[in-house]
């Protein structure tokens, strides 16, 4: 790919994790607003859609502060969403090292290519720094993780609140949506394909969030870039929904035959890291500030839909 994006006028975003879910939905809304130049980075080849263009790919394993430095001395983006992070909560809780190298000594190397760049920094955050005692939380609740993934990413946003430049904390639930050739299912995509195969599926329904449908929050990080939003913001969807009613729904869009859907509860749910019950997120701040606007549930369903449909991840 040719790299005239370091000769455009136009503003610079490096995107870290952008073969990730959220990475490539943030990608597609630059090329198609195209308000900004993407720099697209993640660990080991790319794995957007090869008919996606105009955008530059570099690998960047944010673990390797040579590699990161590099990257960042390349481009000097004005704006870093780092995105990039191990999320795989159940193994984060098992591979403690692991977890802290790319959750945290990552994070300290964007950190430091953003200071010498003066980018401003978004960070992307989660829920489960609560400990889903009191949920819906907004910006302002005290935070207490119950999981090693939750401990991760609040001793991350400590770090970014003492960047010396602009920074922001996106704090964000249940992230679901489609991507070409993902390494992490989600909710609907499992339960989808769970039904279609007959299997029986066990969810619980006294766990709360506020689903978020990616393209959503992918438009709340650029609002932010936009508006120069700094602080810490709640991107997510509305609904406070369990796994349960996200799963009935699912079955109900997809026409698929919900007797395969068993409800549970967290006490007889084995999970190796322990989840937060209640949390969801309360959206107001983002709403007033930013103008954001997230689709229902529902609407966020049929949009995957139709991704799923027609294999498309450009519109
Ligand atoms: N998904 C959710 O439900 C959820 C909820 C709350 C918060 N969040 C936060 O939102 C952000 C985006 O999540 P997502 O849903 O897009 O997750 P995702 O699909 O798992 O994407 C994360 C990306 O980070 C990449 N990555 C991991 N370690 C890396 C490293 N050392 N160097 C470079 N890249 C690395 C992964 O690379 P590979 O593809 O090579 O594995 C993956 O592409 C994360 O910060 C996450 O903590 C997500």
């Amino acid at each position: 790919m040719d790299i005239n994006i370091l000769k455009s006028k136009k503003p610079k975003v490096l995107i870290t994790g952008a073969n990730g879910l959220l990475g490539q939905k943030i990608v597609k809304k630059i090329l198609i607003d195209g308000k900004y130049d993407a720099i697209a980075t993640g660990r080991g080849p790319c794995r957007l859609p090869g008919e996606w263009e105009g955008y530059d790919f570099e690998q960047m394993d944010i673990t390797n502060k040579k590699e990161v430095m590099e990257v960042f001395k390349i481009y000097s983006p004005q704006f870093v969403i780092h995105a990039a992070s191990m999320t795989d909560v159940d193994r984060c809780e098992v591979n403690r090292h692991s977890c802290f190298e790319q959750n945290v000594t990552g994070t300290k190397h964007i950190i430091n290519g953003s200071e010498a760049c003066k980018s401003h920094l978004i960070f992307l955050s989660t829920d489960f720094i609560f400990d889903g005692k009191n949920g819906p939380y907004d910006e302002e609740d005290r935070p207490n993780p119950l999981n090693y993934y939750g401990k991760t990413k609040l001793e991350t946003e400590k770090l970014v609140q003492n960047y010396p430049y602009n920074w922001t904390i996106v704090r964000t639930n249940l992230v679901y949506g489609t991507a070409h050739d993902m390494s992490r299912s989600n909710i609907i995509l499992w339960v989808k394909k769970g039904l279609e195969q007959h299997k029986m599926l066990e969810l619980v329904d006294d766990q709360f969030r506020t689903p978020t449908l990616a393209e959503d929050l992918a438009e709340g990080c650029l609002l932010i870039a936009d508006k120069g939003a700094t602080g810490i913001f709640n991107i997510s969807g509305e609904e406070l929904l369990t796994p349960y009613d996200m799963a009935l729904m699912t079955a109900m869009f997809f026409g698929l035959d919900r007797k395969g859907i068993k409800k549970t509860d967290s006490s007889h749910f084995g999970q190796v890291a322990a989840r937060p019950l209640r949390t969801g997120l309360i959206i107001n701040k983002a709403k007033e500030i930013l103008g954001f606007q997230p689709k229902s549930f529902e609407d966020g369903i049929g949009i995957l839909a139709k991704q799923i449909k027609l294999a498309d991840y450009k519109s």
